[in-house]
C-alpha cells in the first residue's frame, strides 16, 4: 500500500477528533459519536482507496454510517480493509475524562479479523515483552517474564485494565505481585496503544473489553512489533450463533495481533481529550490544534504529529 496513505489516515481522524472534540463535557456521547463518524466518513471518501469497513459503527440495519461492510474511499486504488472507532471512549468525552481518541486502521483487503461487537479478553505489551506473554498465566507469572525481558523489578512495572469487578482476581494478583496498576473507566485502545511508546508509562494492558476494540489495538500492536494475544468471550447465544457469520467457528482460539491484522498494516489516532498517549483537542480563535499518531507495520515508525487546522481553509471542519 502507497505509505503516503498513512498520511490521509491522520486528516481522517484529525477531522473526526475535532468535530467530537466541541462535544467534551456536555453529556451527549450519542452527539458527540455522531459528530465523529460524520466528520471521519467525509474525509475517508476522499481517499484513494476501495475501502470496506470490517470494524465499524455496528451492522448495517443499527449504524447509519461507517456500518460493516460500507464502501468507503473513491473506489479507484486499492482494496484495503478498513476499521475504525470514529469516538473510543464516547463516556469519556461526554465527561470531559482523559484519553478518548479518534481511530483508524488500514490493511490490504482479508487482513483483519471481521470481530463481533462482542467482549474480547486481551493481553498487550511493547516490543520489550515480545515473546513474554501467554493469556492463560496468572497476570504475575507474566508480569514476572516482562520484568526478566526489561531487566527491571516487577515493581516498576504499570498495568491498565478496565475498573470492572471482572478484573476483581486479575487486580488482586498483580497486587500480590507488587506492578503498578492504573485503572481505567474507558478506552482501552490509547493504552493498547502506549504499551508501544518507549515513555509511556504503561507496560501491559490486561482484561476484558471490546472485541472491535481489540482488532484496532491489534493493529497498532503489529505497527510497533509489540506483542499481544486475545480470546473472544461469548455471552449469549445470539454471539454463538452470528459468530460463524463472521467466520469465527473456533470459540476458545487465542489470536495474536498478527493473526487478528495481517499484512502492511496502516493505524492512525488522533486524541479528543488529553491521555497518556495523547493531547486532546484544542480550540483558538479560527481553529484548532491536534495531536495524532501514525503507524506503519512494514517502516515500524511511529509519528507524532501536532498539527493546526485553520477553519477558514478548511469546508469540512465548519
Ligand atoms: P465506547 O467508546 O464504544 O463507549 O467504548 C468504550 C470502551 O471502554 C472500550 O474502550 C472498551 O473496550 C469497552 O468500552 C469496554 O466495555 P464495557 O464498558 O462494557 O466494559
Amino acid at each position: 500500500m502507497d505509505r503516503s496513505l498513512a498520511m490521509d489516515l491522520a486528516r481522517v481522524t484529525e477531522a473526526a477528533a475535532v468535530a467530537c472534540g466541541r462535544w467534551v463535557g456536555k453529556g451527549d456521547k450519542i452527539s458527540a459519536d455522531d459528530a465523529a463518524t460524520t466528520a471521519m466518513r467525509q474525509v475517508l471518501g476522499t481517499m484513494d482507496i476501495d475501502g470496506t469497513v470490517v470494524i465499524g459503527e455496528g451492522e448495517m440495519d443499527e449504524a447509519p454510517m461507517l456500518y460493516i461492510g460500507e464502501k468507503v474511499g473513491t473506489e479507484s486504488g486499492q482494496k484495503v480493509d478498513i476499521a475504525v472507532d470514529p469516538l473510543e471512549g464516547t463516556i469519556l468525552c461526554s465527561k470531559g475524562g482523559p484519553g478518548a481518541i479518534a481511530t483508524i486502521a488500514m490493511a490490504p483487503g482479508g487482513g483483519f479479523l471481521h470481530a463481533p461487537d462482542m467482549y474480547m479478553d486481551k493481553i498487550i505489551v511493547g516490543p520489550a515483552g515480545h515473546g513474554c506473554i501467554n493469556i492463560d498465566d496468572l497476570p504475575s507469572v507474566n508480569l514476572k517474564r516482562i520484568a526478566e525481558a526489561k531487566c527491571c523489578k516487577i515493581e516498576d512495572l504499570t498495568v491498565v485494565l478496565l475498573d470492572r469487578p471482572r478484573h476483581d482476581e486479575a487486580v488482586a494478583d498483580i497486587r500480590r505481585a507488587g506492578a503498578r496498576i492504573k485503572m481505567i473507566s474507558d478506552g482501552d485502545v490509547a493504552p493498547a496503544v502506549a504499551t508501544g511508546i518507549i515513555d509511556s508509562g504503561i507496560d501491559m494492558v490486561l482484561g476484558v473489553g471490546g472485541a472491535p476494540e481489540g482488532v484496532l489495538a491489534a493493529a497498532a500492536v503489529k505497527c510497533f512489533g509489540g506483542d499481544m494475544q486475545a480470546r473472544l468471550i461469548f455471552t449469549t447465544d445470539e454471539e454463538r450463533q452470528r459468530a460463524p457469520k463472521m467466520g469465527i467457528t473456533d470459540f476458545d482460539k487465542v489470536y495474536t495481533a498478527e493473526e487478528m491484522a495481517t499484512g502492511n498494516v496502516f493505524f492512525a489516532a488522533t486524541g479528543v481529550t488529553s491521555g497518556d498517549l495523547l493531547k486532546g483537542v484544542r480550540y483558538f480563535s479560527g481553529g484548532a490544534e491536534t495531536h495524532t499518531i501514525v503507524m506503519r507495520s512494514k517502516s515500524r515508525t511511529i509519528r507524532f504529529i501536532n498539527t493546526l487546522h485553520y477553519f477558514d481553509h478548511k469546508p469540512c471542519y465548519t
